[in-house]
């Protein structure tokens, strides 16, 4: 979910549906805002998106103070009831709220057995008990500040009270918030992205504060009542690279936008004398470990897999990759010098920042990856290092993707560098070669269209199949699909497929099949021709230089190890087309958000 608030002189309504709709990638089941004036708080909610929303909020309405929000479901269906604001029984507090509250059944029975409540969600118990200490006699600061000290959980609370309307009660813990300071207003969002058509400065709270909003001023304090001083940043973003420009969609644009991240990469790691250079600490580090641990979640963890061979084959340091979620039900057996590497596009995945708060309290160290500098993960782990691939938007991540891997391969380098390991790899010339061989992808788009209008116009499945380093941009390419598509599709290693799954072929099941690897090119065309026996409609794409005649496409030819930079574009491209074709909602799928702040 993501939040949004505004106290100052302009038009809030406007103001925190433009915020809402940069946050839309956070979740779009349902959204919601509430002004005040002084004729009191107006609630407009819808189900659906920020676009319903707006054609159902009042245009002459007029307020200087409001919150809003966008719902991606946790407790309750998304419903116009379960949408926020929630509003308490009496009507004097309305609240929006980021998070999952843990204890709520147990604040239910203990403290609001006789409040009727409107809505199935875990965030009405918030607003409901800030009310009820209020009527047993607290100032709305204390009945906040006594509720905040009971929940459990995660949130990122605003709240306005009818007869405080100068003011925005603001908390959080575990969930991302920002208050985005101005000249005669001040704002609260998500994030910064949400805010910057308003103002580009920004305070970062800690977990456990609240803030007290008012237009020309901000009191943050901590769960002890006691004021916190924080000094202002002003965040990068240019206002311009968070819109589509002529694009139809932002992931077609994100995806065109690899060339130019990739050669971003390359200058942000470069010193004066054009070598790769990493903080001298992070790779410290990295030669200090006898293990690393690569955590991550959904496309993210893809590019892990694949960091996982740059780092054992550049560095020889062993790695294991874990999925965030699991990590800590089947913690593996941590070796004696762990490092800890995090991989968020986002730095916000609670199930990631789960892992990262478990292993910094057993003292371990930890290495973030991430596109959004002043994240959650980036400042609790040890170190950052930045993808500089500019605002992902599009809920299918594309360009972060192929950014992890390019970093992970800069930071396998120099650390194998570092350890006096004699590459042969000059990974600056073959970045370069890289971005230029994804633009030619980029310019042959109609190629990827004709694929995915040709393979995938009905089907109800689709198979990936690759070995060593293609098997996984499978895992990829089959991830994007489902995620935009809905037509189930599933990355297999090429001779795994053989072992049980081949019973799903059927005549005419698509398989496409990455051949950019000269170790398994003979092995993955056999693979591909034991499932053609079966029926199956396939595709081959492979690489120059490896190339049969029974091929669909040729990528240009690339260094062998990197090429998942480059074979994940038409799969990503496909996608895209499928999805198109299909009459989907591209940036947006259903059921989904980009950022997954809840575990
Ligand atoms: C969500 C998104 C995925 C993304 C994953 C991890 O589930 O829908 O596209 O890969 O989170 O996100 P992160 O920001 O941690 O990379």
């Amino acid at each position: 979910c993501g939040i949004t608030g505004y106290i100052g002189e302009m038009d809030a309504k406007e103001i925190l549906l433009k915020g809402l709709e940069k946050l839309e990638y956070r979740g779009y089941d349902s959204a919601g805002i509430a002004v005040s004036n002084e004729k009191g708080v107006h609630i407009f909610k819808e189900k659906g998106r920020i676009a319903d929303l707006r054609s159902a909020v009042d245009g002459e309405i007029f307020a200087q103070a409001g919150i809003g929000h966008t719902r991606w479901a946790t407790h309750g269906v998304p419903s116009y009831i379960n949408a926020h604001p929630h509003q308490s029984t009496s009507g004097r507090f309305t609240l929006v709220h980021n998070g999952v509250i843990e204890n709520y059944t147990l604040l239910m029975s203990d403290y609001l057995q006789d409040v009727p409540f409107q809505s199935d969600t875990d965030s009405e118990i918030i607003v409901q008990l800030i009310a009820k200490f209020s009527e047993e006699g607290l100032e709305t600061e204390d009945a906040f500040h006594k509720t905040i000290n009971l929940l459990k959980g995660s949130y990122a609370i605003a709240l306005i009270d009818v007869e405080a309307p100068d003011i925005i009660f603001i908390a959080k813990n575990k969930s991302p918030l920002l208050v985005g300071v101005g000249d005669g207003f001040n704002v609260v969002a998500s994030d910064a992205m949400a805010m910057i058509q308003v103002t580009d400065t920004f305070i970062e709270l800690m977990d456990k504060e609240m803030v007290i909003l008012k237009k020309n001023n901000v009191t943050i304090k901590n769960l002890q009542g006691e004021n916190v001083t924080r000094a202002p940043y002003k965040a990068e973003i240019d206002a311009e690279d968070i819109e589509k420009g002529t694009y139809p969609h932002y992931m077609l644009k994100e995806i065109d936008e690899q060339p130019l991240v990739i050669r971003k990469i390359i200058q942000a790691y470069q010193n004066e004398k054009d070598e790769l250079v990493v903080v001298d600490d992070i790779v410290k580090s990295m030669k200090e470990a006898d293990r690393i641990y690569i955590v991550a979640c959904g496309t993210s963890y893809h590019a892990g897999l694949v960091g996982k061979q740059f780092i054992e084959n550049m560095a020889e340091i062993p790695v294991e990759v874990h999925v965030a979620s699991e990590f800590s039900y089947n913690m593996p057996l941590l070796s004696a010098k762990p490092l800890f590497i995090f991989l968020s596009q986002s730095g916000e995945t609670a199930d990631s920042r789960a892992v990262l708060v478990r292993i910094k309290e057993m003292e371990h160290r930890a290495l973030t990856i991430t596109n959004v500098p002043g994240s959650t993960l980036s400042r609790e782990a040890d170190y950052t290092m930045l993808l500089h691939a500019g605002p992902e938007i599009a809920v299918a991540s594309t360009k972060a993707y192929t950014a992890q891997i390019a970093v992970l391969a800069i930071l396998a380098n120099v650390t194998a560098k570092s350890r006096g390991m004699n590459l042969a790899l000059d990974l600056v010339h073959e970045l370069g070669i890289i971005a230029n061989a994804m633009e030619v992808l980029c310019d042959t788009k109609e190629e990827f269209e004709k694929m995915a209008s040709e393979f995938l116009p009905f089907t109800r499945n689709c198979f990936f199949i690759g070995r060593s380093l293609d098997y996984f941009v499978c895992l990829e390419g089959a991830l994007k699909l489902k995620e935009i598509s809905y037509i189930q599709a599933e990355g297999f290693a090429g001779g795994e497929l053989k072992h049980g799954t081949i019973a799903l072929i059927e005549d005419g099941t698509p398989v496409i099949a990455l051949a950019t690897q000269e170790n398994v090119n003979w092995s993955i065309r056999g693979n591909v021709k034991e499932v053609a026996a079966r029926g199956a409609n396939t595709c081959i794409i492979s690489m120059k230089g490896l190339e049969t005649e029974e091929d669909r496409f040729l990528l240009p030819k690339v260094n062998q190890l990197l090429t998942p930079l480059i074979s994940v574009i038409p799969l990503q491209l496909i996608a895209y087309y499928a999805s198109l074709h299909r009459g989907c909602d591209v940036d947006k799928p259903r059921n989904l958000a980009k950022s997954v702040t809840v575990e």
